[in-house]
């Protein structure tokens, strides 16, 4: 049999597209890889693996992988040329929805890797050397591949964690429950175990993440009695570890946001003041027709609940314009949800078609010239809104993350409670922690500010 261990000093080229889930499985894959000899590379060019962690979500993701595959069959060829073998993979949730055809479209492919199968990559880097042709893994063993993957290298002091995958909720635009399968939450043992094991590494700030990350669930652990645990308990339990200081999670549903979790963010002073509580619309014809399972007064009453409980919570969301039947009037209703919700921060989307969905079949498709004309209109909004945030935060003092080196010498850049940006002059030896900066100045995408001369004497 082939030995699947190449040797020492192999490498491997890992470009990620899409959502934090994304992120997570990629710095999950670069460590499996380790053990078996390769190292990261900073670009494609001359790695032995390349694997595209690709996004299926809107057309426009799913076709760059496409385009990214034809720059990488060059490259590829390249390296033949040289005596050397460039191995493709494509993984994530173009991978897993489009299998069979990146196959057929795009020979140069060696192995094509799902979401829920990427554990197994060492046997299919293994298969792929002795095999010619395609090695397809997209089977979906959600807790196999949990259990399957080791303890992971924490990368800086905030890490992705994940506690939920998948999603029953069948919005009628979104393709994930179909590419990311059924939810899923993993228990709470292994996730107290990936959390305190980042901990141990510095890492100081967490974030929970799931496709439906409230839609969490599972027995409470060993030795604590009563019933199934939501997200809050399990945010809770989680503010337990020494080390962690902060616990952010992502994405929320409306329909998932219980009052246990209300409650922990009352309560829980390590649970961030920041949540990002997609609605996609205002229009109840059009959040009925988005099958989101609330309409557009329930959400604004849960935000007010939300925000009686936790005054300082700032919030994101997410919003898609021109789905199918959007009239002019059902688009302003969107736009007076934004006016009362008011958000510091924001994604938008065109509405983008996606075959195999029940809105691709809708009828009274949006023209895309229409579309592009909402969407301007309410990013101009959403974009007026956070500069009014920033612009607020100008004379507080806000703890502030420091993550990395600023471009400038001498500067820190690191994160507020409400995961904005901030460039400070201060010492290396404040990386990693988590300090008091006075807010002094807004660019249009981050603060300024200074250490407060307390910290600075300390530090
Ligand atoms: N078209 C446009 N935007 C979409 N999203 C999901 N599916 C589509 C689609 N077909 C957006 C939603 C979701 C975010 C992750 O992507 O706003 O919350
Ligand atoms: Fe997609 Fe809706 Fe599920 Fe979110 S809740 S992943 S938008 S189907």
């Amino acid at each position: 049999m082939t030995d699947p261990r190449p040797k020492q000093g192999k490498s491997v080229f890992i470009r990620t597209y899409g959502c934090q889930m994304n992120v997570y499985d990629s710095e999950r894959m670069a460590g499996l890889l380790k053990p078996l000899g390769y190292g990261l590379a900073d670009k494609p060019e001359g790695a032995d693996l390349v694997i595209l962690n690709t996004c299926h979500i809107r057309e426009k993701a799913a076709e760059k992988v496409y385009s990214e595959l034809g720059r990488l069959k060059r490259l590829k060829a390249d390296k033949a040329k040289t005596g050397g073998e460039m191995k493709i993979a494509v993984a994530g949730c173009v991978a897993q929805a489009e299998g069979p055809e990146i196959a057929a479209r795009a020979p140069q492919v060696d192995m094509v890797v799902g979401p829920q199968a990427y554990h197994r990559l060492p046997e299919l880097i293994a298969k792929a050397a002795r095999e010619r042709g395609d090695v397809l893994d997209t089977d979906f063993a959600v807790e196999e591949k949990f259990d399957r993957l080791a303890a992971r290298e924490a990368a800086g002091p905030s890490a992705f964690l994940t506690v939920q995958e998948g999603c029953d909720k069948f919005c009628t635009f979104c393709v994930v429950p179909y590419t990311r399968g059924a939810e899923v939450s993993r228990n709470v043992d292994a996730i107290v175990a990936e959390a305190r094991s980042l901990a141990a590494q510095g890492v100081r700030e967490i974030t929970l993440i799931g496709q439906n990350v409230n839609a969490w669930a599972s027995a409470p652990p060993a030795g604590v009695s009563g019933d199934q645990w939501g997200l809050g308990e399990l945010c809770r339990h989680l503010a337990k570890i020494d080390g962690i200081e902060r616990i952010r999670f992502t994405t929320s549903h409306p329909r998932d946001m219980d009052d246990g979790l209300i409650a922990a963010l009352a309560e829980e002073e390590k649970l961030m003041p920041y949540l990002h509580l997609p609605v996609q619309a205002g229009s109840d014809k059009i959040l009925k027709a988005m099958n989101r399972g609330h309409n557009g007064e329930h959400y604004v009453r849960l935000i007010e609940r939300i925000r009686a409980a936790r005054p300082d919570i700032a919030l994101s969301g997410d919003f898609i314009v021109g789905f199918p039947g959007e009239t002019n009037e059902d688009f302003e209703a969107t736009l007076a949800l934004v006016e009362e919700v008011g958000y510091a921060s924001a994604y938008s989307f065109k509405y983008s078609r996606r075959p195999g969905t029940p809105g691709a079949a809708m009828g009274k498709q949006v023209a895309e010239d229409e579309k592009d004309a909402r969407l301007a209109r309410l990013q101009s909004l959403l974009e007026s809104q956070r500069q009014a945030f920033n612009a607020a935060q100008i004379g507080a003092e806000l703890p502030v993350l420091f993550e990395k080196p600023g471009r400038n010498e001498g500067q820190l850049v690191g994160r507020s409670p409400y995961l904005q940006s901030v460039h400070v002059r201060a010492p290396h030896s404040l990386l990693g922690k988590i300090v008091k900066v006075k807010i002094e100045d807004v660019t249009p995408n981050a603060l300024a500010g200074a250490l407060s001369s307390k910290e600075e004497a300390a530090a």
